[in-house]
């Protein structure tokens, strides 16, 4: 059994234990998320610290560069440690001008999933993530042809587990009632609490929900209720904002992104504060 001094503990994805803070990719590619980072041997010290710290769980996918990431990690971590599980996810393309084009016909996933496979070194996939909607946010609309062709490949042995990402509570429950999920990928953080609802209902399933975008991503998180409680604790926004997110519900999971080993480490520490109930009460103004 997985255990960890990382705040939050462990959280079992299907069968994989993954510590629920984890570390998110895509920030290791270069500008906008295109091509190879400034400081290639950062990147690959950015993921070395992060198992060395004891995270468990790598969120990436082969859109980020595309492939840069995937080969970053490969190049940093392979052979795996048992313990150490991949998230990736598939269903959009880039362009040359750094859009996320959607790609979620079957032969386009099937194509993706065997890249996936192929850039990081692996033989099976352990946990994939069906990206929908598009750069703005979760569009509704079936998905079942898209996830009937990831349920295919798993049944194949390429994919352990599924997952969804950018998706509405339709979508959700229209992929559970094709194959199990383990987890769902969604914009949420203190500021933006569309999935209040569909968290708490993962939660009585114990399905995972892992936010992305949890310190705000491409513009920081800023309100001032956050600084004010932020002061008081001595603390930074980011610590708050990732501790609340612990303290949310049990199912949340962190992946939060950086390209620095100095800031992974700060908010491990950040995620370990504590909050008391006057804290989360003024934090729960903030999105409401
Ligand atoms: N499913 C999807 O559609 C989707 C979409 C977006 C992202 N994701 C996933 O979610 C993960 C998290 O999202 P994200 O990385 O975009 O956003 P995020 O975690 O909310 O924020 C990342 C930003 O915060 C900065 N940062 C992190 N720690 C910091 C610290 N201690 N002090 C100052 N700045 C700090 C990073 O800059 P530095 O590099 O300078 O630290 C980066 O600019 C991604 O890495 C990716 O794996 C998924």
């Amino acid at each position: 059994m997985l255990t960890t001094s990382l705040p939050g503990g462990t959280w079992t994805l299907g069968g994989l234990t993954v510590t629920r803070f984890g570390y998110g990719a895509m920030q290791l590619a270069g500008p906008r998320v295109m091509g190879p980072p400034a400081d290639h041997d950062g990147a690959l010290a950015v993921l070395r610290t992060a198992v060395e710290l004891g995270i468990t769980h790598i969120d990436t996918s082969a859109a980020y560069g595309p492939h840069v990431t995937n080969q970053l990690i490969r190049e940093a971590l392979h052979p795996y440690p048992d313990a150490l599980h991949i998230v990736t996810k598939v269903g959009a393309n880039r362009d040359p001008q750094g859009g996320w084009p959607p790609a979620r016909d079957p032969q386009s996933l099937r194509r993706s999933v065997h890249e996936n496979l192929e850039t990081l070194g692996l033989d099976v996939l352990d946990l994939v993530n069906l990206r929908l909607g598009d750069a703005t946010g979760p569009r509704p609309g079936s998905l079942a042809e898209a996830f009937e062709t990831l349920a295919d490949l798993q049944r194949q042995g390429l994919i352990r587990h599924l997952g969804v990402s950018n998706a509405t509570p339709e979508q959700v429950a229209e992929a559970q009632a094709i194959a199990p999920i383990v987890c769902v990928q969604n914009m949420y953080n203190l500021a933006h609490r569309r999935d209040d609802e569909l968290i708490d209902a993962l939660a009585g399933q114990g399905v995972a929900y892992v936010p992305f975008f949890p310190l705000g991503g491409f513009s920081p998180l800023q309100s001032s209720v956050l600084s004010t409680v932020a002061a008081r604790l001595e603390a930074t926004p980011m610590s708050v904002a990732l501790a609340w997110l612990l303290r949310r519900s049990p199912n949340i999971l962190l992946i939060p992104g950086t390209s620095s080993a100095a800031h992974l480490r700060e908010n491990i520490a950040g995620a370990a504060l504590s909050l008391s109930a006057d804290d989360l009460a003024e934090l729960d103004t903030i999105g409401r």
